[in-house]
């Protein structure tokens, strides 16, 4: 069983500044939640309780967002402001938080090496929270997956189809459908150049992995860009036995870069505060 969800947050979130010189990237508002916050409650969807960080420098607003803050919640006791935090405050009671530090910014496969404390000798999801994921109704994406790893108990990567002038941007699989999108990944490659990719299926923030990744990654040389890719590890562990890729339903923003940020937050106002509640539940 899958009880444990690891969210690396330590990069620098470059493509953002002068936002995230003192900020997280992972705390930049969709409307009125933090990206990370909508990652910590799709996890709590799938099961996931137990809930570990990847922090860095400049990152103790992730800490302090996961807590109480006596001051506030005393302030605002008994008005109908309460009602803001009754969201994030379920959140804080539902879960267990665990941080480790990566102190150099060596890739998301060196970062998730990190948590290896934090996870231990047991399969895990990985949800990078600027991979912003959404589902109109059913299950969201790593309910969804898993519900497959459940089945399948190997690794398994979240994957879309995107256009193939993109390919650069992101880590690419091939492989055989074994079921409907659901492929036994073949081949990865990290941001290939389109003539080069072995298709158009690409690597999104959502992973469940097996514990044995960890040493697969310690025996993973840096590749591209000098960073140690989580992609390549991935491929060694295909390459030894089985790992699948999902096409999941619902539809994802890259709010990693600026434009698919500001998608996000027309989508989350249009389709749900505007209309009075918020994503994901319609809640106010
Ligand atoms: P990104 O490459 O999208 O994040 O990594 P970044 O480096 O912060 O962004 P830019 O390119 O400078 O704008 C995807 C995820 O992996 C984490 C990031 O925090 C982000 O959530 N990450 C990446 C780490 O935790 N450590 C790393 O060394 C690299």
């Amino acid at each position: 069983m899958i009880t444990k969800c690891l969210f690396p947050a330590a990069g620098y979130g470059t493509r953002f500044l002068p936002a995230t010189k003192a900020m997280p990237k992972e705390m930049l508002p969709i409307v009125n939640k933090p990206l990370i916050q909508y990652g910590v409650e799709e996890a709590i969807e799938a099961g996931l309780r137990n809930i570990g960080f990847i922090s860095g420098r400049g990152k103790r607003a992730i800490e302090d967002h996961f807590d109480i803050s006596y001051e506030l919640e005393h302030q605002i006791q008994g008005t109908p402001k309460e009602a803001l935090l009754s969201q994030i405050r379920s959140v804080i009671d539902e879960c267990i938080f665990s941080y480790t530090r990566q102190i150099e910014m060596n890739g998301l496969g060196h970062a998730i090496l990190t948590g290896e404390s934090l996870i231990g000798e047991e399969p895990f999801a990985v949800l990078l929270a600027d991979d912003f994921c959404v589902h109109d109704d059913g299950a969201g994406v790593l309910k969804q997956m898993v519900a497959l790893y459940e089945k399948h108990q190997c690794s398994i990567v979240a994957i879309e189809e995107i256009p193939r002038d993109q390919t650069e941007n992101y880590g690419v699989v091939a492989g055989k459908e074994i079921d409907e999108g659901i492929y036994q990944i073949e081949a990865m490659v990290e941001k290939p150049k389109p003539e080069d990719a072995p298709s158009n299926l690409a690597i999104i923030g959502r992973y469940i992995l097996t514990p044995d990744i960890f040493q697969i990654i310690r025996d993973t040389p840096p590749g591209r860009g000098g960073e140690v890719q989580i992609t390549d590890a991935i491929a060694t562990q295909a390459k030894n036995g089985k790992v699948l890729a999902y096409k999941f339903k619902g539809n994802r923003f890259d709010c990693g870069r600026i434009d698919g940020f500001v998608q996000a937050t027309n989508y989350v106002y249009e389709n749900y505060y505007s209309q009075g509640g918020n994503y994901p539940d319609g809640q106010v």
